[in-house]
Formats: C-alpha cells, sequence, structure tokens
C-alpha cells in the first residue's frame, strides 16, 4: 500500500484561463505601461502561465497583457514553426527595424470571428526584456513577424482592424456589430 501524500504536487499549478477582453472595452484602447521588471518578478510566473493558458484554450498564436485586463507592456507569442512549440516572452517589446511586405488573413482573440487581410512588414526585430529580465533582440519572418507586429499593436491601444483600409476598415466595424451580439 502507497503512503497517501498530504502535499502538494510539485511545480506549479497550470494556468488560469482568463476571460478575453473584447473590441469595446477600453483596456483595449490604451497605451500599456512599461513593465517594472523588478517590482513584479514575483508576480510574473503567475500571469504568464495565466496568459499562456488562455491563448491556447483559446487557439491563439499571441496573446497581449490588456487582452485579460492587464495595461501592461506584455506579451506572449507561440506560432508554432513546423507544428513545433516556441514560447516567446516580450516584456516591453519596441520594434526596431521593419522591412518588406506581405499581404495575409489576420484575426483577433478580441475580435472573435473576424478575419481581414492585412498588409504588413514581412520582416521585424524587436527588441524586449525576456521573462528573466534579460535583454533580448529577435528578428521574426512571415508569420512571427506579422505576430509581433500584432501584439506590439495591442500595447499600444491598436487593433489589427485599425490597419485595414478605408472601406475595409467600415465593413469590418459593421461586421464587428454583429458579432459583438454573441460575445461573453
Ligand atoms: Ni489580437
Amino acid at each position: 500500500m502507497e503512503k497517501v501524500e498530504d502535499k502538494q504536487p510539485e511545480g506549479r499549478a497550470e494556468g488560469k484561463i482568463l476571460r478575453i477582453t473584447k473590441h469595446g472595452e477600453k483596456v483595449l484602447r490604451q497605451r500599456c505601461k512599461t513593465v517594472p521588471f523588478e517590482q513584479i518578478t514575483k508576480l510574473l510566473p503567475e500571469i504568464l502561465e495565466d496568459m499562456w493558458a488562455t491563448m491556447r484554450a483559446a487557439n491563439g498564436v499571441g496573446l497581449a497583457a490588456p487582452q485579460i485586463g492587464l495595461p501592461l507592456r506584455l506579451a506572449v507569442i507561440d506560432v508554432k514553426p513546423g507544428g513545433k512549440s516556441k514560447r516567446w516572452v516580450l516584456i516591453n517589446p519596441e520594434i526596431v527595424e521593419k522591412s518588406g511586405a506581405e499581404e495575409s488573413e489576420e484575426g483577433c482573440l478580441s475580435i472573435p470571428g473576424l478575419y481581414a487581410k492585412l498588409r504588413r512588414s514581412s520582416r521585424v526585430k524587436v527588441k524586449a526584456l525576456n521573462e528573466h529580465g534579460l535583454p533580448v533582440e529577435i528578428t521574426g519572418l512571415g508569420l512571427f513577424a506579422r505576430a509581433l507586429q500584432h501584439e506590439t499593436d495591442h500595447l499600444n491601444g491598436k487593433l489589427f482592424v485599425d490597419r485595414l483600409p478605408l472601406l475595409m476598415r467600415w465593413k469590418a466595424s459593421r461586421i464587428i456589430r454583429q458579432l459583438k451580439k454573441n460575445w461573453t
């Protein structure tokens, strides 16, 4: 017979799946605050676990902190290149270089149900801090470059629909009005 353990299993619990804020909510429209890394180190692992769990549950490739109601310059990305998971944590990210252009279908977990073709830079270089507070320089191509731009936009209160050409933006706003009725 095995001894029944009364203590919690080792390691941190899985992250919580949080509600994702939606288009129309204020927190998505503000310039997020710089993460004070030294002050947040204790809380950061939990915030990140929650962000990963929330993103995974929603089948996303990226999630920004304002999407869980937290107006901080923090985002996570996992575009699964070749099906393989590669988790990127971006703290206070800044795009320092952009080049090329590529049009591709894009969507956002904060505007569920809406997808539109959007032209973005095909290669970007980003400076950020990683989850250990160390400065990193990340170069992204294709879908990863798109995700880096999309998530950085979130931290500046911008949504992908804002970047659509005028007529498309108008069409999108009509569709969003309909979609909103079904959002929770
Ligand atoms: Ni988004």
